[in-house]
Order: C-alpha cells, then sequence, then structure tokens
C-alpha cells in the first residue's frame, strides 16, 4: 500500500472520476469567436499539431475597452535631451533601441527597463534581480543568461505586431465574456512583462485607468525581498529557456492553446441554499492529506485560492498556494493583462495552461525543482485538459475570525464558489480538486470552507477531491461528518441550517463539534416522524 493510498477517507479517487479516465469529461465547449469569445488566432485552426496557429487578423484598438499594447502607434513617452528640452516619441521605438543594445549584466538590464520607462528612475529597484546574478547563480548560469536566453526573451518581445494582430479584450466586471490565445501569444506577451514595456500598468496611483487591473510588469517581482523571491525567478526563467525559440530553431515553440473566461453571477442564478434539497453523500467524495491539488487533480476543476487581483502577490513577495501555481504555469500570469479584479459573485476559468517547472517548499521554503514535463493530452480545441478556477475567499485578519461564521459572509462564500463550480455543458460534470481554500494567507477556518465546498459540490452534483494538505484531524472530521450525511442522507439546506445559528449559539464549541451535535438531534427527530428514514 503506497502512502498516498493509505492518506485517504471516504472514496478513492477513482470514485470522483466517475469510473472514467481523467481526461473524458470536457470543462469547456469547444472554442468558438464569438462577440462573447474574441479569438487571438485564426479559427479553425488549420496548422498541423507541431506549428502553432496563426494570429488572427482584426484590427487595431487603442481604446479603454481593450489592452493597450505597448507597440501600438498611440504609445508615446516623454524623453528628455541632454539640453534639458522635452519631446514626445514613439515608446515602442524606444523598446527597441534600448533592448536591442548589448546587455550584458543586471545593470545593464536595468538601465534598458528603465531607460522607457524614465518616470519611475527614482521608485523602481532592482535589488533581487541583482542579487540572483550576483549571490545566486553562477558564473557560467549569469553568463547563459545574458549571451542567450535574455536575447531570445528579447526577441520573441519584439515579435509582438507580428503576434498579436487582433485587439485584445479587458475582462471587465460584470460581464461573462472568454478570450482564447496561442501559447506562442502568451509567451511573447509575458517576455513584454518580463521585460516592462506595458504602457500605464505602473502607476500606483489610485484613481488611475488601470487601478482595478492586477499588475503586469515585472519589475515589483525585481525588487521583492526574500529568497522565494530568487526562486520563482528561477521558474521564469525556466518558462522562457522552454518557450522561446533559439536564432535557428523554433521547434521548442509551444503550439496550444488557452481560454480564459470571466464568469460573472447574474442575481437571478443565484442558488438559494435555503431550500436546496441536494443530497450531501449523492457525490462521490474523496479526502486525501497527502497530496496537492496541481499533482493529484488530474482531469478535475482544480482551484485557485485567488486573490480578486488575479495571482496576488505573485508579482511581488508573495509565495503560497496561487503565486506557486503561477510560476510552476507561468502562462496564468497573462490573466493578470486583461482581467479586471473580481466581484463577489465572479470567477476566472483558466484551461489549458501548461506546467514548465517542479517545486518543493512552501512559502518561506520554495524552491524550484527543476523541469516539469507536462504529459496533459490537448481537447478538441489544442488546449491542454487542465482547467483551473480562481475565486477568492474572503479574507478575515485575526480580530475578525469570528465574522466567517455571519450567515451574510457563509452566503458570500457559497455563492462564489458556487459561480466557479458551476458547470457549463450538458455531459456530467468533472470532479472539483480543492482544498482549504481561504484558509492560509486568508484566515478562514477550514473546517467552515470544507463544508461549504461539499454543499456547493453537492448542489452542482460535482465530485470533490479534498486535499487536506496535512491536516489528518480535518480529514478524520470531515470522514466522520460524511459517514453521517450518508446515513441519513443529510441535504443541503439540512446543513446550510445547522451551520446558520453557530454563531450566536456556538458558544465554546468547535464548529465540528457543533454540527456533528445539531445534525444528530436533527436526523434522530426525523427518524422518530418519519421511522422510514430516506436511504
Ligand atoms: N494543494 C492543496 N492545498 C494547498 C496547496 C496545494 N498546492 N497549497 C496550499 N494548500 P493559501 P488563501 C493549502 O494561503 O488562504 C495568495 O496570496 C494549505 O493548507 O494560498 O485563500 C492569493 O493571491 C494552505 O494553508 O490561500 C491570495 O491573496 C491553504 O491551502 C491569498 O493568498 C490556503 O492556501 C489567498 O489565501
Amino acid at each position: 500500500e503506497s502512502e498516498a493510498q493509505w492518506h485517504w477517507r471516504c472514496l478513492p479517487i477513482e470514485a470522483v472520476h466517475r469510473g472514467l479516465l481523467p481526461f473524458e469529461l470536457d470543462h469547456l465547449g469547444a472554442v468558438l469567436p464569438s462577440a462573447q469569445h474574441k479569438v487571438l488566432y485564426r479559427h479553425p485552426i488549420r496548422e498541423p499539431d507541431n506549428e502553432p496557429p496563426r494570429p488572427f487578423r482584426g484590427g487595431h484598438r487603442w481604446d479603454a475597452e481593450h489592452v493597450r499594447l505597448p507597440c501600438a502607434a498611440e504609445s508615446k513617452y516623454p524623453v528628455e535631451a541632454e539640453d534639458g528640452t522635452s519631446d514626445i516619441e514613439s515608446r515602442w521605438g524606444m523598446i527597441k533601441r534600448a533592448l536591442l543594445r548589448p546587455i550584458g549584466n543586471s545593470k545593464q538590464l536595468e538601465a534598458a527597463i528603465l531607460s522607457y520607462n524614465s518616470t519611475y528612475k527614482n521608485q523602481w529597484s532592482f535589488c533581487a534581480l541583482h542579487k540572483l546574478f550576483n549571490d545566486e547563480l553562477d558564473d557560467s548560469e549569469s553568463c547563459v543568461f545574458f549571451e542567450d536566453l535574455l536575447p531570445r526573451i528579447i526577441r520573441l518581445a519584439l515579435r509582438l505586431p507580428e503576434l498579436i494582430k487582433a485587439p485584445i479584450p479587458l475582462l471587465k466586471q460584470n460581464h461573462t465574456a472568454a478570450l482564447s490565445l496561442t501559447q506562442e501569444q502568451i509567451s511573447c506577451l509575458l517576455a513584454n512583462a518580463f521585460l516592462c514595456t506595458f504602457p500605464r500598468r505602473n502607476t500606483l496611483k489610485r484613481k488611475s485607468e488601470y487601478s482595478n487591473f492586477p499588475d503586469i510588469n515585472f519589475n515589483r517581482l525585481y525588487q521583492a525581498g526574500g529568497s522565494a523571491v530568487l526562486e520563482k525567478l528561477k521558474c521564469i526563467f525556466h518558462y522562457f529557456r522552454r518557450v522561446c525559440p533559439t536564432e535557428r530553431d523554433a521547434s521548442n515553440v509551444p503550439t496550444g492553446c488557452l481560454t480564459f473566461m470571466r464568469i460573472s453571477g447574474k442575481p437571478e442564478d443565484e442558488v438559494n441554499w435555503h431550500t436546496s434539497s441536494a443530497v450531501l453523500a449523492s457525490i462521490p467524495m474523496h479526502i486525501n492529506a497527502g497530496g496537492t491539488i496541481e499533482d493529484q487533480g488530474i482531469g478535475l476543476l482544480q482551484v485557485d485560492f485567488a486573490n480578486k487581483f488575479l495571482g496576488g502577490g505573485v508579482l511581488g513577495h508573495g509565495c503560497v498556494q496561487e503565486e506557486i501555481r503561477f510560476v510552476i504555469c507561468p502562462e496564468l500570469l497573462i490573466s493578470k493583462l486583461f482581467t479586471e479584479c473580481l466581484l463577489s459573485t465572479e470567477a476566472l476559468l483558466m484551461v489549458g495552461s501548461e506546467r514548465f517547472s517542479n517545486y518543493t517548499g512552501y512559502a518561506r521554503s520554495f524552491v524550484w525543482a527543476g523541469n516539469h514535463e507536462d504529459r496533459t493530452p490537448y481537447d478538441k480545441s489544442r488546449r491542454r485538459h487542465t482547467a483551473i478556477v480562481a475565486i477568492d475567499a474572503l479574507r478575515f485578519d485575526q480580530q475578525m475570525q469570528a465574522h466567517q461564521y455571519r450567515e451574510d459572509l457563509i452566503l458570500r462564500e457559497l455563492n462564489k464558489a458556487s459561480i466557479g463550480f458551476r458547470h457549463w455543458l450538458s455531459t456530467p460534470p468533472p470532479g472539483v480538486a480543492t482544498g482549504n481554500w481561504g484558509c492560509g494567507a486568508f484566515g478562514g477556518d477550514p473546517h467552515l470552507k470544507a463544508l461549504i465546498q461539499i454543499m456547493v459540490c453537492a448542489h452542482h452534483g460535482r465530485p470533490l477531491a479534498y486535499y487536506t494538505f496535512g491536516n489528518r484531524q480535518l480529514r478524520d472530521d470531515l470522514h466522520v461528518l460524511w459517514q453521517l450525511f450518508r446515513a441519513h442522507g443529510t441535504t443541503v439546506h439540512q446543513l446550510y441550517n445547522v451551520l446558520r445559528p453557530f454563531k450566536k449559539a456556538g458558544a465554546g464549541k468547535t464548529l465540528y463539534t457543533f454540527v456533528l451535535e445539531s445534525l444528530k438531534v436533527l436526523h434522530n427527530h426525523q427518524d422518530q416522524v418519519q421511522p422510514i428514514a430516506a436511504d
């Protein structure tokens, strides 16, 4: 018996796959361009599997609804001449000039980046970048970076006008909309982010055009402190090593596609949790104290414990679940370019990302652990069969912890997870792979969040694989509750009605004890009134 098997409770993972192979159920329908789904490559794809799909030519926009590209003719920047006079110049011209000059060390890279971001000359620091090259990497590694990798990243970045030929819509609040891009297009956009070329994305002013969007230029990462930052940079370098063509050979360029779909819940599709009669134990459930969402959740809908600003602190010093996922699968980072911060009834579904790196450790002990060969098959739209849904939990700081049991806040979390876990196709939905959502950096109670996610999965008929990240107590407590749910046919609304009074009546008890006792009372009563209990 392997250790991983020994760690689980309830049902084996195969039950969560519904007895099918992991990739037999679809997460999203095939890519179909429409007003709500912009496709940035030529559809249908005619290129053979080993060639990236070609960009779709769809005109150009420079407005508040689309990403402002650094290569747009409208993108200008003030330059100061030596005599103190200043002029307005094409930003792309400045970028090209700065990046085509020889860059042999991190100081010169800093100078190049600052030459087209001169407003931030005295604000940005590149200490993490300098530390990486001075103290962390040895001379030959640094040399390879400046002689080989950086020129490749720069060449890829400068192909922006050739690779993106249609406007990239912003995925804005209150609109359900999707966007598909090729892995090659994403690599080019990320090369630009790496070189900090995106205009209007640097100001920290509160009411600026992009203040509701995540950061995208990588400069914040170059100045963040701590060893995890260096390891995150190694993940990103590794990604570029894998995807940037060399001067002579483009056979390493990935040829797949990704879809990003913002899902905006409408009031009319809100679930009525008071009345949901879904039976909790009707969905297969697997609880495991070992394993992770990304390693064990193959074929399932994998949850990103997100920040409403996608990626959270990935371009700063953050290094927990979301940040780690975004650096081992860097294509997810591109969501930060176009996804306005999520509202309480919104989620972002990301389909098709490839994993490039392995890692060990977590948070401060996070370490890049080399290449990852992703063997996930492609779906019929040439996307990797990996679906990740970003849902942001509420944050409860130390003094606020008791608030999480408030009914309105429980409802908010139920509805947030519900938006993320809803299924879009008529075929049975794949299961959900999740864990202690909102219970690390955001301070939530794992017992409560687990019950919330069980209710949502049961309501939507989605099997559940729950990874407790080493928490055996939680695993065993949930197992006990699950056995009780199964014995009595406990429904979503029954559990909801038991959770509701906990804040007021639960004094001195843990949520687990309170729920267990209340359900026993409820079901005893039910059995007396109705001696033949439901299965
Ligand atoms: N697989 C399964 N469980 C995990 C994994 C994994 N790979 N990694 C961590 N856990 P956290 P939050 C467990 O703190 O509280 C980020 O900055 C582990 O028990 O990442 O929702 C975001 O950008 C961990 O304590 O999520 C947000 O700003 C718990 O999941 C913020 O953190 C929660 O992981 C979200 O914080």
